[in-house]
C-alpha cells in the first residue's frame, strides 16, 4: 500500500515538473515576443543629410508595413510623414528586413526639432494588442537645423570603423560629449558591405546614442561593396553618393571615389565645380581613398592631377581614410605662379579597423598609428582642430586663422611644395630592380633604378648613390639627374663589386646595400633609401 502511494506521489511530482517547464517556456515566449515588439526598430534611426530646410531619416524593422515619423518644432509633434519601406533579403535563410527612409521637409533654419518614429509591431503582438495599438512608437529624439547666419560650427570627422565594433564603440563614446553639429565618416563602415548582416553590429550598434540626433554625412568606402546594401541603407535617394552641404562658415563636399562610374578626373572636376562655386569661408572635402598618403595603402587617388585641381578649386582641408592611421600633412603649397589654396591633407582612418603603418616624413605635421577621430571647431575666421584617441587623450592640435581668404603666415611658413610631396611619394613607391641572382664575391653586378615621373610643374635635382657597410662592396661614384618640370622616364644604373661573400635572406641582401635618392625641389632637400634585394 505504502509503495503504491509513493509511486503515485513520484508520478504527480513529475507531472508538476513537466507542467512548470511548459509554463516557463510559454512565459519566456511571451516575454521574448513582447521584447521584440517593444523594440521593432532593428537599425537606427539615423539622421542623414541635415540642412537648413530638410533632413533625411532612416531606420530598419523586421516587420513589414509602413512606418511613419511624427515631428515638429520644439517639443510639438504636429507633422507626419509615412514611409514606404524597401524590403531586403539576406543571409543563407533569406531573412527579410524593411528599410524606412523619409525626408523631413520644410524645416526652418536654426530651429530645434523633435521626432518620433513609429513602426509596425510583430503579428503576434498585434494579435495580443487587438484592443490597443498595432504599431510601436520610439522615444522622442531632438535635432537642430543649421542657422542661416551662424558663424560657428563644431564637427567630427573619422573613418574606417569596420571589423572591430568594440573599438568603434569606444571611439563613438568619446564623441558623445563633443557637442558636434554633424559627423563626417569617410567610409569603410563594415568588413564587407555585400553581407547585409554586418551593417547592424559594425555600424548601427556602435553609433547608437549619437546618430539619432547628430547627422551623419558618409562618403562610401571600398569595403561597402557593390551589392547596393550601403546605398539602400544610408543614401536617402538610394543612388548617388557625392553631395555637398553647408553649415555656417563651412562648405563640405563628400565624394564617392570608390564606386564604378566616374573616372578620377571626372570625380575631381565634380568636386572642383562644387567647391569652386561656394563662397563659404572654409571649404572641406572628404572621400575615401587618399590622394596623399605615406603608409598603409600608400594611396595617391587622382595622381598626378588631384593636388593641383583641389588647390585651384580653393579647398582648405581634404579628409580621407582607407589607410588605417593618422597623418596630417603640412599645408601643401600651390604650384609656383598659381593662385590656388594651401591644402591640408589628413588621413583619418582610425575609427576601429585594424591599424596600418605610417611612414613619418618631413611632409607630416603629425603621423601616428592609433585609433582616433578629429574634432573641428570653426568660429568665423578661426579654425581649431583637436584629434582625440580612444581614451580621450589629444594626439594632435591645430589652430589656423583665415583673413581675407588667406591663412595665417605662421601656418603657411610650414608649407611644403606640392611637387616635392608628390615626388617623395613616387620615390617611396619606386623600388630598385630586384637582383636576378645572389651576387658573387669579386664579380660585378648591376643595380638598376627605373624612375617614371609625371609632370609635376617644378624641376627636381637628384643625386643617386649607393651606401653600404664600409669595405664590403666596391661602389661607383654618385650620379646626378635633373628631372624637368614636365617629368619623364629615367634609368639609373650602377655597377657594384662585392668584396666579401653576399648572402640572400630577407631584404636587404647581407651585407646590406642601399640605394639613396637625394632630391631638391624648391627649398626642400630630402632623401629616401631603398634596400637592394636579390632573388634567393
Ligand atoms: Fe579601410
Ligand atoms: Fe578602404
Amino acid at each position: 500500500m505504502d509503495i503504491e502511494k509513493s509511486r503515485k506521489s513520484v508520478s504527480i511530482q513529475r507531472k508538476v515538473k513537466i507542467l512548470s517547464k511548459l509554463l516557463f517556456i510559454l512565459v519566456l515566449g511571451v516575454v521574448l515576443t513582447a521584447a521584440v515588439g517593444c523594440a521593432p526598430v532593428t537599425k537606427g534611426p539615423v539622421l542623414l543629410r541635415l540642412s537648413e530646410d530638410r533632413a533625411a531619416l532612416m531606420w530598419e524593422t523586421k516587420v513589414q508595413g509602413p512606418g511613419k515619423v511624427t515631428y515638429g518644432k520644439g517639443d510639438v509633434l504636429d507633422r507626419e510623414v509615412a514611409t514606404e519601406p524597401i524590403q531586403v533579403k539576406y543571409g543563407i535563410n533569406k531573412e527579410a528586413a524593411f528599410i524606412h527612409k523619409v525626408w523631413l521637409e520644410n524645416l526652418q533654419p536654426g530651429r530645434a526639432y523633435s521626432y518620433r518614429v513609429t513602426s509596425p509591431r510583430t503579428p503576434i503582438l498585434q494579435w495580443f494588442a487587438k484592443l490597443g495599438r498595432s504599431d510601436e512608437q520610439s522615444k522622442i529624439y531632438k535635432f537642430r537645423t543649421p542657422s542661416a547666419d551662424t558663424n560657428e560650427v563644431t564637427f567630427i570627422v573619422y573613418g574606417d570603423s569596420r571589423t572591430r565594433p568594440k573599438v568603434h564603440r569606444r571611439v563613438v563614446e568619446q564623441m558623445l560629449d563633443k557637442k558636434a553639429d554633424f559627423v563626417v565618416h569617410s567610409g569603410d563602415l563594415v568588413s564587407s558591405g555585400d553581407h547585409y548582416e554586418q551593417f547592424g553590429p559594425q555600424f548601427f550598434a556602435p553609433v547608437k546614442g549619437l546618430a539619432e540626433t547628430v547627422p551623419f554625412h558618409i562618403a562610401k568606402g571600398n569595403h561597402e561593396g557593390n551589392s547596393g546594401n550601403f546605398e539602400k541603407l544610408l543614401i536617402p535617394d538610394g543612388r548617388t553618393n557625392s553631395f555637398g552641404f553647408d553649415y555656417g562658415p563651412v562648405h563640405y563636399f563628400c565624394a564617392d571615389n570608390v564606386s564604378r562610374g566616374l573616372t578620377a578626373e571626372e570625380q575631381l572636376r565634380l568636386i572642383a565645380a562644387d567647391v569652386g562655386s561656394s563662397d563659404a569661408q572654409w571649404k572641406f572635402v572628404s572621400y575615401h581613398i587618399p590622394s596623399l598618403n605615406l603608409g598603409g595603402h600608400w594611396s595617391a587617388w587622382g595622381h598626378p592631377d588631384a593636388l593641383r585641381i583641389l588647390s585651384e578649386a580653393g579647398v582648405d582641408f581634404v579628409l580621407t581614410g582607407h589607410s588605417h592611421q593618422y597623418e596630417r600633412f603640412r599645408p601643401v603649397a600651390p604650384p609656383v605662379g598659381s593662385s590656388g589654396s594651401y591644402v591640408t591633407y589628413i588621413t583619418s582612418g582610425g575609427g576601429g579597423a585594424p591599424l596600418h603603418d605610417v611612414k613619418p616624413s618631413l611632409y607630416h605635421a603629425q603621423a601616428k598609428v592609433i585609433n582616433h577621430f578629429c574634432v573641428f571647431n570653426i568660429n568665423g575666421s578661426k579654425l581649431t582642430m583637436d584629434t582625440f584617441d580612444i581614451n580621450g587623450g589629444t594626439i594632435d592640435h591645430l589652430e589656423v586663422i583665415k583673413t581675407n581668404g588667406q591663412l595665417n603666415k605662421q601656418y603657411l611658413w610650414t608649407a611644403v611644395p606640392m611637387a616635392a610631396a608628390q615626388h617623395h611619394w613616387i620615390l617611396a613607391r619606386t623600388q630598385p630592380k630586384k637582383l636576378p641572382a645572389r651576387p658573387k664575391k669579386d664579380q660585378p653586378f648591376q643595380v638598376t633604378y627605373k624612375l617614371s615621373v609625371p609632370a609635376l610643374g617644378e624641376p627636381a635635382k637628384m643625386i643617386f648613390k649607393l651606401r653600404c657597410d664600409e669595405g664590403t662592396y666596391k661602389l661607383p661614384e654618385p650620379k646626378t639627374l635633373t628631372v624637368p618640370k614636365q617629368g619623364g622616364t629615367f634609368n639609373v644604373e650602377f655597377e657594384v663589386v662585392p668584396l666579401t661573400e653576399v648572402k640572400v635572406s630577407k631584404k636587404p641582401i647581407v651585407p646590406a646595400l642601399w640605394l639613396e635618392c637625394h632630391y631638391e625641389i624648391g627649398r626642400v632637400r630630402e632623401h629616401i633609401s631603398h634596400p637592394i634585394v636579390a632573388k634567393p
